[in-house]
């Protein structure tokens, strides 16, 4: 009897811990998830194309460059940039974002990914190509005006290494892929 009792109360714990997870847990599952769609004027339009060939899609390879270790190491640390926190924070989707979840098919090596500024995208993936309101209450953004400049300056600020003066119209234009 005893055993009994303690068997439901482990499978009810069991059911509400997967239950809770399930809800809490939007996880990074990178860019070539959006890639069939969003490559393609008659679906989501072809931001995939320029998102690829754009500065953001090249992040985490910059930092395997000697430039990029040079960086590293006269900023004090020991380990070469693609391997270090303070690095990637910045190169790569996610990284910022404290207890962020990736999902099996997120790479680093696609550096700055969609998710990156709409979110990370497991429970909005399928869900918003048919119903983009309903997708903004499982994670996906898509900031515009000032919301997207306070986005673009978490990353474009005088904590990286390298800082240009970040002048969000004209960077903005640099990255569009609203066509
Ligand atoms: C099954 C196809 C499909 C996939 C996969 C897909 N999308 Fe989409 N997406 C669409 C379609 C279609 C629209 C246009 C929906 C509309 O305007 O009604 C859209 C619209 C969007 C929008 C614009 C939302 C808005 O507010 O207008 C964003 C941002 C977006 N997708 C991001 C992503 C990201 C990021 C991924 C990958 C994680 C992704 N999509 C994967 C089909 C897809
Ligand atoms: C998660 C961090 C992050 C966010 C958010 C971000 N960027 Fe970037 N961005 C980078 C990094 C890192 C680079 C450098 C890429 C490289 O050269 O390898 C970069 C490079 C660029 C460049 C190339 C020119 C340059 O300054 O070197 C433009 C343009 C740009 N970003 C625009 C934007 C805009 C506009 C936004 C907001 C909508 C934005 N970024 C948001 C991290 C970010
Ligand atoms: C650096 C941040 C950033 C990255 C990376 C990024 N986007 Fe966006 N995206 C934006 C912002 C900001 C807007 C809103 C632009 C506006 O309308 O002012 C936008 C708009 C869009 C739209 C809506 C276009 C429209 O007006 O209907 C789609 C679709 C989209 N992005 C898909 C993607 C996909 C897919 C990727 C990856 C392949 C991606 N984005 C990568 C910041 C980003
Ligand atoms: C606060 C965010 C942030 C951090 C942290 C960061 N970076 Fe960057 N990095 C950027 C952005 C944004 C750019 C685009 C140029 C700019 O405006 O700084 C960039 C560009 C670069 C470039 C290209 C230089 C150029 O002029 O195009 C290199 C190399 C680089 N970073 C290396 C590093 C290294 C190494 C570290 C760690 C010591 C690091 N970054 C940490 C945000 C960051």
């Amino acid at each position: 009897m005893k055993n009994a009792v303690t068997f439901i109360a482990v499978a009810v714990a069991f059911t509400a811990l997967t239950a809770f997870t399930f809800q809490g847990s939007n996880e990074y599952i990178g860019s070539k998830s959006c890639k069939a769609c969003h490559s393609n004027k008659k679906m989501g339009g072809t931001a995939y194309k320029t998102w690829s060939k754009g500065p953001h899609a090249k992040a985490f390879k910059t930092l395997q460059t000697a430039e990029a270790d040079k960086i590293a190491k006269e900023a004090g640390h020991s380990t070469k940039a693609a391997e270090t926190d303070a690095c990637l924070s910045c190169h790569v989707t996610g990284m910022l974002e404290k207890g962020a979840k990736f999902g099996k098919k997120f790479k680093k090596e696609e550096g700055v990914g969609c998710e990156a500024c709409h979110g990370p995208a497991s429970k909005y993936k399928t869900k918003h190509a048919k119903d983009v309101e309903g997708a903004a209450k499982l994670g996906l953004k898509s900031p515009t005006g000032k919301d997207a400049e306070a986005l673009c300056v978490t990353c474009h600020n005088e904590k990286s290494p390298t800082y240009k003066k970040f002048d969000f119209a004209k960077r903005m234009k640099e990255i569009d892929h609203s066509k």
